[in-house]
């Protein structure tokens, strides 16, 4: 056995190991698996999941997502196995029937979308994503989109130029020219933003439903899937302290304390507080009163205390990303900033790839 087929066949027993043990099966179970996984190594320098493999393995990824506070519901999982997915058009099905199907009509259901590993690369970094148009007098839309918009807009795509303009998908098989395709607007469910007490209208805020990762690749047993969308739902402060209020983002922190009549001679009015708090409570507010699902960073973190309690009992270490996983408003609010945690790269897990373009 070569090299290669040697360190898969280790990755491979050792995921598999770990996931029938979970999964309460026999040792007799395992070793036979494992027997025809070394076999089919051997012929085809490849092995393939069963289905059951590739679902726990892909709970697994989330459960070891060291930057992710939402960890508590790893297990309710929703996958779905497209490997059998080989033309344009049942990959562009697939993509459209995920949006459709997590969003759920705002009772977002965390779900992935599992493509055969290789041929396929999504070039979007979330299915659903802002464009972002850069103009002499600055930034239409949203700048942390640019470089794809541009691609989009090599391909033939012709955006409207609003501040919210949602990109289309583009996804490339093997090495043939990408597919662009537009998302049906009545399945983009977005939120409009306002406030429970102040006029934000000027501001004409507004967030997609749902974060969809889908550039990253999903590492199970030594075989890389490089195409596997994965979301959840938001945390509040992702949006209103981040995509809404970063300089380099939407940049709206100036704007609110305008409308608030806040002091912004002074840092020490603590106007930037002031203002970035009460855009997150129109973000909370508004997601709630649409009955989108979202979470606040107090009960994110409460959750992810109950997670930590669970894999204790589990017997199973849990490693984070400190510096992820506070929030970006009030951290010592939450018990995560006040404790260390280990940054250690377990596998299964979700990782960065280069981009395709
Ligand atoms: N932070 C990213 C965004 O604002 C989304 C990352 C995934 N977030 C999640 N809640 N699953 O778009």
């Amino acid at each position: 056995m070569n090299v290669n087929n040697a360190t898969l066949l280790e990755e491979a027993y050792s995921f598999l190991e770990q996931a029938y043990y979970e999964l309460n099966h026999t040792p007799e179970r395992l070793k036979e698996r494992k027997h025809e996984v070394k076999d089919q190594i051997e012929k085809t320098g490849v092995y393939e999941h069963t289905f059951e493999e590739l679902q726990h393995g892909a709970k697994m990824a989330w459960r070891n997502s060291n930057k992710c506070i939402g960890r508590l519901f790893w297990n309710t999982l929703t996958v779905i196995d497209k490997r059998s997915a080989t033309t344009v058009e049942e990959v562009a099905d697939a993509l459209l029937h995920h949006i459709h199907s997590a969003t759920n009509n705002g009772r977002i259901r965390p779900t992935i979308t599992i493509f055969q590993p290789g041929r396929i690369r999504i070039w979007n970094h979330q299915l659903i994503r802002y464009a972002g148009y850069e103009l002499e007098k600055g930034t239409i839309g949203d700048p942390d989109s640019i470089e794809i918009t541009k691609q989009a807009l090599k391909l033939g795509w012709r955006g409207k130029g609003t501040p919210h303009d949602v990109l289309p998908i583009i996804f490339q098989l093997d090495d043939n020219e990408p597919t662009v395709i537009t998302i049906p607007p009545e399945i983009v469910l977005q939120v409009e933003l306002r406030h429970p007490e102040i006029d934000i209208s000027s501001l004409q805020a507004r967030w997609y439903a749902v974060p969809i990762i889908s550039d990253m690749k999903l590492e199970i047993g030594g075989i890389d899937y490089v195409a596997a969308p994965f979301n959840g739902w938001y945390m509040g402060t992702e949006i209103g302290a981040r995509n809404l209020a970063d300089e380099t983002r939407y940049n709206l922190i100036p704007e609110m304390a305008e409308i608030m009549n806040l002091d912004t001679s002074s840092n020490a009015s603590l106007w930037k507080d002031r203002a970035l708090v009460e855009l997150n409570r129109a973000v909370l507010y508004s997601f709630q009163e649409d009955n989108v699902s979202i979470v606040d960073h107090h009960t994110a973190a409460r959750q992810f205390h109950k997670f930590e309690t669970n894999e204790a009992r589990a017997e199973r270490k849990v490693t984070g990303n400190w510096t992820w996983l506070i929030p970006p408003i009030s951290p010592a609010t939450t018990h995560i900033f006040h404790k260390p945690y280990k940054n250690t790269i377990v596998s299964p897990n979700y990782f960065y790839q280069e981009k395709p373009y």
